[in-house]
């Protein structure tokens, strides 16, 4: 498929997905659960962050119970998503609610109960960054080490952008790590979710995409072999240095291959075959490497077809990007899809009793 092809039908499914509609009673039950200060102040924080529990009790400084009761009720109307991550959970905006970002909006931003809350919003971010700053400075060194041995990092993102239209649509970054990727295409996608294991480094990617402003991408902790989507939920799914981690590196391929819409794009990003034994050593890398027909026979029995891979050589390591499409002849209607968009998905999944 034509890069042109792919983004033309990667238009085609934001186009038909603008036009999901809402009822009178969906809309009354959103109003009437935003119709109370405390709730509407809740919105508007959501608004700008995602944060637990804990973390809005002591915006809004009530009690945990009592701000839990008004985020449930916020969640039940559809104002409001609730993440589990591990043993914390997450709450934000509703990613389809439009009520739910029109609401948060229209809070007069020099209310004085707003403008304290968004004080003390500002000093969690603070205090998230430091912690974030402080995993980071401590591994850098080690991260930096194996970027001196391939091309500069910029050439590789430049490569992987030529091979993604403009419109990404609905992105997953798999091992999202500090969110890199989410950085670099979140700007082209409609949505992005990036999934990790790591906690640590999930702290850290959130601190980057908030400076970044980029609202519309998130983060979730999970398990690349076990994605919480169902088939069929996104335009783009990236590997970017992670393959060699992993154990199973075809069945994670057949995961991500799972999730790829008809029409799709899976970009894995990783190295040659190498004999740097260090990296397995050191950096608990897996594999050294991957040869071009092995990825490309995991990607066939995946479904995919693999385009021919593209190899920047530089250093002790040659870094290859290798594509594979989904073919299909036209996007599913995300309207027409039996199962629950991506983000609601999440929701569920994360939502143990
Ligand atoms: C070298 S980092 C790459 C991060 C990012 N893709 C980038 O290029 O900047 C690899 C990441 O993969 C994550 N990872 C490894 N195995 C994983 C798994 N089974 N599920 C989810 N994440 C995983 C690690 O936690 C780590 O953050």
């Amino acid at each position: 498929m034509t890069e042109k092809a792919f983004a033309t039908r990667i238009k085609i499914s934001l186009y038909v997905r603008g036009m999901a509609s809402r009822s009178i009673d969906q809309l009354l039950a959103g109003l009437r659960a935003a119709a109370e200060p405390t709730r509407l102040r809740l919105l508007a924080i959501c608004a700008q962050a995602e944060l637990t529990v804990t973390e809005l009790t002591q915006i809004v400084g009530q009690s945990q119970p009592r701000v839990s009761r008004h985020l449930k009720l916020l969640c039940e109307a559809g104002l409001l998503d609730r993440l589990r991550e591990g043993s914390w959970v997450f709450y934000r905006l509703a990613r389809d609610a439009e009520l739910a970002r029109r609401l948060a909006a229209l809070v007069p931003a020099g209310d004085p109960a707003l403008a304290l809350d968004l004080e003390r919003l500002e000093r969690i971010k603070a205090a998230r960054a430091a912690t974030a700053q402080a995993y980071f400075r401590e591994n850098a060194p080690r991260w930096d080490r194996i970027r001196s041995l391939y091309v500069d990092d910029r050439e590789v993102e430049a490569r992987l952008l030529d091979l993604l239209p403009d419109a990404v649509g609905d992105l997953l970054d798999l091992g999202t790590g500090t969110g890199r990727m989410l950085e670099l295409l979140g700007p082209r996608a409609e949505r992005a979710i990036g999934i990790d294991l790591s906690r640590e480094m999930l702290a850290v990617a959130r601190v980057n995409l908030d400076r970044r402003g980029l609202r519309h991408c998130e983060v979730r902790q999970g398990d690349i072999y076990q994605l919480p989507f169902p088939a069929a939920s996104f335009d783009v799914v990236l590997l970017h240095q992670v393959l060699h981690y992993v154990e199973r590196p075809a069945a994670a391929i057949a995961e991500a291959a799972r999730v790829l819409r008809p029409g799709g794009r899976l970009v894995v990003v990783d190295f040659a075959p190498h004999a740097l034994e260090f990296l397995r050593d050191e950096h608990k890398h897996r594999r050294l490497g991957f040869a071009d027909d092995e990825l490309a026979g995991w990607q066939r029995a995946a479904g995919l077809d693999p385009a021919p891979p593209q190899a920047l050589p530089g250093g002790a390591l040659t870094v290859v990007l290798w594509a594979a499409d989904r073919q299909g002849s036209q996007l599913l209607p995300s309207n027409d899809r039996s199962e629950p968009a991506p983000e609601r998905a999440l929701a569920l999944a994360g939502d143990t009793p």
